[in-house]
């Protein structure tokens, strides 16, 4: 391979496209629903640990599997000479199409909510009643349709990595806009029960398996892992670029959209009578009805919330072509077609594939119901299908490429892991530790439908009883706002200033890069 493959031309617009696929409705639909129904905080402390106990791991081996041997999935586990190497590299070709089939939906639930908004039709109704009614609709088969074209288009045109650029002015846009909802939400009046669920622990949910394994498919789900999508995106990584701190930077970026996330609707959710629906089937859809009502009560909400839906479309756009891209890249590079067939192609098919779960939206019954079929299907891809490429990529770095992917992770790295942990770690904690989680999860899965007996006792639901806000629980939120958003900034500003520091050297002639 003479052709040198393409890479991005800043460190920005790699920290932005990581970024773009990171943050998307894993951020803010996926996480405040688990959070609720796992209760709160019982959910954030799993949630925090596995990420940067487990996923941020998982994530580098990613990136060092896709730079070290810059290939896509099929030709990177292809080169290290993994067994059945092409089989498992084909699974993030495959794999995403059935991630990319219920996305896509939710995706398009974000573009009507665009129009919603504006022309303020939920203005004044009960935005349950109405985001149920809108899925069994026929606004959803044009919406659906029009999100599928989109990526389909974007991609056909090439034009993703506009769209990566354009993320970097939408999703810092949509963190000052998720600031303001916050803000607006916990200053509701008996917002103090909802900011107490979200932040105060009970012991209860924290010993509960079942928190845990929603929490491993949480993180796993929101770096974007197990799907091709960052091996891909770490294949275009310059070797310059040190990968640990880049994924604590891109790690703590993402994650504090989530967590602003969970300020933007918990405290909303109980002040604004939604309280009871937290945890039940139908808080699948909480993001889609409480955000409309934080917006009612808002000065200019039509304006307001129709800019945060346009740029949460955005964010979730730029994860849809990157859940979408491996599909294409392959049937580009090994099949031969165009880069436009292979849109087309691919477009037809995932728009059969995402029918079925808009047909679902016309059964009668509640919102659970109605989102029967696609929450089933989320919770195979996050909890099954995307930790068994995680671990699969962990073990071809601890095993297959041994010290060659350890040398590769702290490449040109200002901090380097040292190898005396990152190697048990790696070869043995964080495989365990999924493995473990992955075994429960199957088991929970066969006993919920039935074919096997029951082996994990069922969760107890969340009994919550609210005691007012304490000192605790506001020093509780301002330390962990501190941790998440001041590392994200210093992180980004360090791996920054280290990069044009490396470039003066290398225009002073003190530096070369291999
Ligand atoms: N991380 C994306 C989100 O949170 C979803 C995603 C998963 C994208 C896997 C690519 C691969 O919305």
């Amino acid at each position: 391979m003479t052709k040198k493959r393409e890479t991005w031309k800043s460190h920005w617009g790699m920290i932005a496209a990581m970024i773009g696929t990171a943050i998307g409705l894993g951020n803010i639909w996926r996480f405040p629903y688990l959070c609720g129904k796992y209760g709160g905080a019982s959910f954030l402390i799993p949630y925090i640990i596995l990420l940067f106990g487990i996923a941020i791991f998982a994530m580098m081996c990613e990136w060092v599997l896709g730079r070290h041997t810059k290939r896509e999935p099929l030709g990177a586990f292809d080169k290290i000479k993994f067994p059945f190497g092409r089989d498992i590299g084909a699974w993030g070709v495959i794999g995403p199409f059935f991630l990319y089939s219920y996305y896509i939906v939710i995706t398009s639930w974000v573009i009507f909510f665009i129009f919603a908004s504006f022309e303020g039709l939920y203005f004044g109704k009960d935005t349950e009643v109405y985001f149920s009614s809108f899925l069994g609709s026929k606004w959803i088969f044009l919406v659906h349709f029009i999100a599928v074209c989109l990526t389909s288009g974007i991609l056909a045109m090439g034009v993703q990595k506009g769209i990566e650029r354009a993320c970097k002015v939408m999703i810092p846009t949509l963190f000052v806009l998720l600031i303001i909802v916050a803000i607006r939400s916990v200053t509701l009046p008996g917002a103090g029960e909802g900011i107490e669920f979200y932040m105060r622990p009970r012991w209860g949910g924290l010993l509960n398996v079942e928190t845990w394994i929603a929490a491993l498919g949480q993180v796993f789900f929101t770096l974007s892992l197990g799907m091709g999508a960052m091996l891909i995106y770490g294949s275009y990584m310059k070797d310059e670029w040190g990968i640990p701190m880049n994924a604590l930077s891109v790690t703590l970026g993402n994650t504090s959209a989530s967590i602003l996330a969970g300020f933007a609707i918990f405290p909303a959710a109980f002040a604004l009578g939604f309280g009871r629906v937290i945890g039940s089937a139908e808080s699948i859809g909480l993001t889609f009805f409480v955000l409309p009502k934080v917006f009612e009560v808002m000065p200019g909400g039509h304006l307001f919330g129709g800019i945060f839906f346009i740029l949460l479309a955005f964010g979730a756009i730029s994860s849809a072509i990157s859940i979408q891209e491996p599909a294409i890249a392959w049937l580009k590079d090994e099949v031969g077609w165009s880069r436009k067939q292979s849109a087309i192609f691919t477009g037809i098919i995932l728009w059969i594939m995402g029918l079925p779960f808009i047909f679902n939206g016309f059964v009668r019954g509640g919102i659970g119901e109605k989102l029967a079929l696609l929450s089933k299907m989320d919770i195979i891809i996050a909890q099954l299908a995307i930790p068994v490429f995680g671990i699969i990529a962990i073990i071809a770095v601890g095993y297959f490429m041994k010290n060659r992917g350890f040398d590769e992770m702290n490449k040109n790295a200002r901090v380097k892991l040292s190898h005396t942990w990152l190697k048990p770690w790696i070869k043995a904690t964080v495989p365990v530790f999924i493995a473990l989680l992955f075994i429960l999860s199957l088991l929970k899965i066969l006993q919920d439908n039935g074919i096997i007996p029951i082996v994990i006792p069922a969760s107890q639901g969340v009994k919550f009883v609210s005691i007012g806000i304490t000192p605790m629980t506001i020093l509780a939120i301002i330390f962990i706002c501190l941790i998440f958003w001041g590392g994200f900034i210093y992180s980004t500003v360090k791996v920054l200033t280290i990069e044009k520091d490396k470039k003066g050297r290398v225009s002073r002639g003190l530096h070369h890069s291999r």
